[in-house]
């Protein structure tokens, strides 16, 4: 029997399979698997609670915030991180009490703020002066939620630059290298707030845990520093999320069993036999869902074009940027398939494109066969994260479905295709 961390979890689809759900659904289709998600909560969170005494696993939603799917992460034991009003309306649709809710981000509306407080938030996650100065009007309310003060702990991850927060230069939290988190601590404390602990998130995507760990520690020699100085004494130390998946065979993120470990370590090597023993926790999104998606593409127009020293093929899929903006934005790359075997002739090198008016290079370097045509299904694997929340309707084309194969075998529709009518429903001639 495999330990739920040596699960396997690469998802990827049989040709029958594709063809009855591009049939049944249309394509581009968002396909997720029940099994593989919780398998990969579940060895997270077993990960987790196997490195130290005290955890809580978060699932940072904007990952992937289709409300059947926070649904399951809840299910699972997490609570859930929102980043906005509406990722906190989304738990709470999928029926997540506000009070097992984190509320992140860098600039809160005061409305937002409100409606998390008034809705029972379990925890704010604060990230510069001005929320602090907010909250301590609306403190006046006497609201019982938590509060943790967000910090930059100062340390650079190796990743694509979009998506590294760590470092000092950062808009995410407060320095503690120039004074800013002691100081905010300590207006925290003046103004009597309920402030639990501290957070951090160093980047996301991350094959190497140093800086996830070193931040770890950063945060910890800061907890101890603080109740050494001012008395406060953390109770509550959160990680963020950041573990990389292995999008394409070149990644290779760290196991959660060593990964977890090396940052409880990192913290119970500071804070040793200290008083300090703070409840842990992470709040990952990609490790958690990424794996558990793919996308469904149907090949449209097959294209050849004279380059230096060869031809270029461009294979032209019915989707592109507006479902998957993730090569445009970070160069980044997936493993794509055609969904029926390869055949004799052998493979060639192409140019997967998307549709929209842009150059919309999807996947520029990937290896289909020879034969493929217009009509052929591709799966893309690994789209669990960021896919879907993150779809645009650029070129106003409708954002596609996500269905859900369960555990039980059925398949479940958790969000159909957008309708034109939903498309303009917004707007006034
Ligand atoms: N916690 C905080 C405070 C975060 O800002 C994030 C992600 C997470 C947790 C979850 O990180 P994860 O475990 O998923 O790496 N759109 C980008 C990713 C941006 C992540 C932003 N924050 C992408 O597609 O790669």
């Amino acid at each position: 029997m495999p330990t739920p961390c040596e699960v396997d979890t690469t998802f990827r689809l049989d040709t029958q399979q594709a063809e009855d759900l591009a049939r049944q659904f249309g394509t581009p289709l968002y396909v997720l698997t029940e099994t593989c998600l919780r398998q990969r909560i579940r060895a997270y969170k077993h990960a987790f609670e196997a490195s130290a005494e005290r955890t809580q696993l978060c699932y940072a939603s904007k990952a992937n915030s289709t409300l059947g799917v926070i649904k399951i992460a809840h299910e699972e034991g997490c609570r859930i991180d929102v980043a906005s009003e509406g990722e906190l309306r989304a738990a709470i649709a999928a029926g997540v009490p506000a009070g097992d809710c984190e509320f992140h981000g860098s600039n809160k509306h005061p409305d937002e703020l409100l409606f998390a407080l008034e809705s029972g938030i379990h925890a704010i996650n604060v990230d510069n002066f001005e929320e602090i100065e907010h909250l301590s009007s609306l403190w006046q309310l006497r609201y019982t939620t938590k509060l943790v003060l967000r910090l930059a702990p100062g340390v650079d991850p190796i990743t694509h630059e979009k998506i590294a927060t760590g470092q000092e230069d950062s808009k995410f939290g407060f320095n503690i290298s120039d004074g800013s988190a002691e100081r905010a601590v300590l207006l925290t404390m003046k103004f009597k707030l309920h402030l639990v602990g501290f957070h951090c998130h160093v980047g996301s995507q991350l094959l190497d845990p140093e800086a996830q760990a070193a931040g770890a520690e950063a945060l910890a020699r800061f907890a101890l520093r603080m109740l050494e100085s001012h008395g406060f004494e953390a109770q509550v130390l959160n990680f963020g999320g950041g573990l990389g998946i292995p999008y394409t065979k070149d990644d290779s993120p760290l196991p959660v069993i060593e990964y977890c470990r090396r940052l409880a370590d990192g913290v119970s090597n500071v804070l040793g036999e200290t008083s300090l023993k703070p409840l842990l926790m992470q709040e990952p999104g990609r490790a958690l869902v990424g794996e558990a998606g793919l996308t469904l593409y149907q090949v449209g127009v097959v294209k050849e074009v004279p380059v230096a020293g060869g031809t270029r093929v461009y294979v032209s899929v019915d989707g592109g940027l507006a479902d998957n903006p993730r090569p445009a934005l970070y160069g980044a790359e997936y493993t794509v398939e055609r969904v029926s075997p390869v055949t004799e002739s052998g493979l060639k090198r192409c140019t997967v494109s998307g549709r929209h008016c842009e150059t919309d290079e999807l996947f520029p370097n990937v290896l289909l066969p020879n034969d493929i045509a217009q009509g052929d299904l591709l799966q893309v694997l690994c789209t669990g994260a960021y896919n879907s929340s993150m779809a645009s309707n650029y070129n106003r084309y409708p954002r596609p479905a996500t269905v859900l194969l369960t555990t039980e075998g059925t398949t479940r529709l958790l969000q159909r295709q957008e309708t034109w009518d939903e498309m303009f429903a917004r707007e006034i001639v």
